[in-house]
């Protein structure tokens, strides 16, 4: 039976956890402080002259503590089963719009659809993308999830163009049949599998592959160890001494950096010595960035490794959700099953080769509407963060230069009159409804819509395929966890076994 949190405080937490937690806070506090600190508050205390009229208002709010204002609120909040608490509370106060002073910095945040839709749809002139400052550290300047303007339309427009196109889907899906195949053969009847690493595993290669062209081998195992490395100091202080966290991150980064560099190096030997004058179609990221003359190579090197960060917690977190959702749904995991199965059967009657291409895959509407409502209940990016470049209005709301703005989705994709019945799991809400129409942006929006979500899908359909059609399971008692990261309490154990061949 799994015992499910009903309620938003945390009185059910056991004494172990509160403890943990009080220790996570007093940890979270001092690094808000060294945050707010080190950012050395650029904001200036904005007059507004006096004679002028401003009809837009501020949006209501408080700002909380010196320095901390409502963070740790807000990381409690985070931390609970219902992480949307902190701002439901406050939409019943204030309204869906309103201020605080989260992460160091006075934030106005939006739960409002359309005002968070407008600020999707800004360009740099009014919004520049906002991370915490171990992030940036670690990204380095000329990341895609930082730069602005004419750079980041063209990086943007290659790496969306690419991953869009059949070539990319097609290599993809046969890549992913591999490693699917190779991974479910090891399964042993009533065997516990942790989907959440599995996937992991998985999408990782999937990943590398498809960014720079590695195949599964020496320095594929390189990548990944020093990858985990680099990501553990996503979330750290902001301190880059010697033996600390993010220095120990920064120099995994370099090493990953020279595998990289070296691989563009023999990619540059190559092309110069293909004999046909128009460029070869590209079969990585690099390609892609290389063909197009005008990049520095320390930016795309740089690049690949930024790439991965979006690209490698959030499919394997998208499967394993999917997966829990269906496991305590049986109806949706029946509906799922037949219509793999039936395609499966279909080709197979036609004489077909029954190997499903990615079109196939795609054209799956139920499995689609699956995937669209994990995302919309599972929220793995809850939120993004913008500053303001100059003074803003939107909606009546104004919005002071400086200042940043959290677009919440989560509250917008739990919101009942958006959603009926926002909290249940029902894939068949998808049914004929337009996903424009109602404020889902589980991928973003405007021209930082993320580029890989054609490839996410693909991914977690190949995945669930394979599954449903060779495996029944039976899922162990597990949670979602949300903060820092959306994902399982215990990496999601179930136990499978396998069909008998009929
Ligand atoms: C379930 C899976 C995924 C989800 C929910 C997701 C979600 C998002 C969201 C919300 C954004 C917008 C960020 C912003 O506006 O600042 C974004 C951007 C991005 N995503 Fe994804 N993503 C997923 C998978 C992937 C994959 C597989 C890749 C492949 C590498 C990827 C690459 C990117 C990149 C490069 C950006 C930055 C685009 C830009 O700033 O121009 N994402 N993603
Ligand atoms: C699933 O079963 C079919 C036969 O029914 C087999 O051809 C295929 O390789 C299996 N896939 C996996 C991932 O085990
Ligand atoms: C590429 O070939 C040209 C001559 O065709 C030569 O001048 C250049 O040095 C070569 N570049 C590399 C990286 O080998
Ligand atoms: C380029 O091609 C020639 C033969 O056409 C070959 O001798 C040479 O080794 C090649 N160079 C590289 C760097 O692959
Ligand atoms: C995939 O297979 C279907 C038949 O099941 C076919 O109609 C379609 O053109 C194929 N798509 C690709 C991209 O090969």
């Amino acid at each position: 039976m799994v015992m499910r949190r009903s309620s938003s405080d945390l009185k059910f937490l056991s004494e172990m956890e509160k403890s943990l937690l009080s220790l996570f806070m007093t940890c979270m506090a001092l690094f808000i402080i060294l945050l707010t600190l080190s950012r050395r508050l650029k904001l200036k205390k904005r007059k507004i002259s006096a004679g002028g009229v401003r009809p837009a208002q501020l949006p209501r709010g408080s700002l909380g503590w010196p320095f901390i204002g409502e963070t740790l609120e807000f990381i409690s909040c985070a931390y609970s089963p219902r992480p949307e608490s902190f701002m439901d509370k406050r939409r019943l106060l204030y309204g869906k719009v309103f201020k605080s002073h989260i992460f160091g910095s006075p934030t106005i945040v939006s739960t409002d659809a359309e005002v968070s839709r407008v600020v999707l749809q800004s360009d740099a002139k009014a919004f520049v993308p906002s991370y915490p400052k171990s992030l940036t550290e670690l990204m380095g300047k000329s990341s895609i999830l930082l730069i602005n303007g004419g750079l980041h339309r063209r990086v943007h427009g290659l790496i969306g163009a690419f991953f869009k196109s059949p070539l990319l889907k097609s290599q993809i899906t046969t890549d992913m049949h591999k490693y699917v195949k190779d991974l479910m053969s090891g399964w042993q009847d009533n065997q516990l599998i942790f989907i959440q690493d599995e996937t992991k595993h998985i999408v990782f290669h999937i990943l590398v592959r498809v960014l720079i062209g590695l195949e599964p081998g020496e320095e594929m195992q390189f990548l990944k160890h020093n990858f985990q490395e680099f990501i553990a100091g996503l979330m750290s202080l902001p301190v880059k001494l010697p033996g600390s966290r993010l220095y120990k991150s920064l120099q995994a980064k370099k090493k990953m950096v020279m595998l990289v560099e070296k691989i563009i190096k023999e990619k540059r030997k190559n092309m110069n010595n293909s004999s046909d004058d128009d460029q070869k179609a590209p079969r990585d990221v690099i390609d892609v960035l290389l063909n197009d003359n005008s990049l520095k190579d320390d930016l795309i090197s740089d690049n690949m490794i930024d790439l991965m960060i979006p690209g490698e917690d959030s499919v394997p977190i998208l499967v394993t959700l999917a997966i829990k959702y269906l496991s305590d749904c049986p109806l949706a995991l029946h509906q799922l099953e037949n219509e793999n199965i039936q395609l499966k059967e279909k080709k197979s009657k036609q004489g077909e080769s029954t190997t499903l291409n990615w079109t196939d895959y795609l054209s799956l509407q139920f499995t689609q509407d699956v995937i669209t409502e994990t995302l919309r209940l599972g929220n793995i990016i809850s939120g993004i963060l913008r500053m303001a470049m100059k003074d803003m209005e939107i909606k009546g709301h104004f919005i002071p230069k400086g200042w940043c703005v959290f677009t919440y989705f989560r509250s917008v994709h739990l919101d009942e009159t958006l959603y009926e019945d926002p909290h249940q799991f029902n894939p068949w809400r998808w049914k004929d409804k337009d996903m424009n129409s109602c404020g889902f942006t589980a991928f973003g929006g405007g021209q930082r819509l993320c580029p890989g979500l054609d490839l996410a899908r693909l991914e977690a359909s190949i995945f669930l395929h394979h599954l449903v059609t060779n495996f029944t399971w039976v899922a162990e008692e597990d949670q979602v966890v949300n903060f820092p990261t959306v994902r399982m309490k215990r990496r999601m154990p179930i136990r499978v076994k396998r069909k008998v061949a009929t």
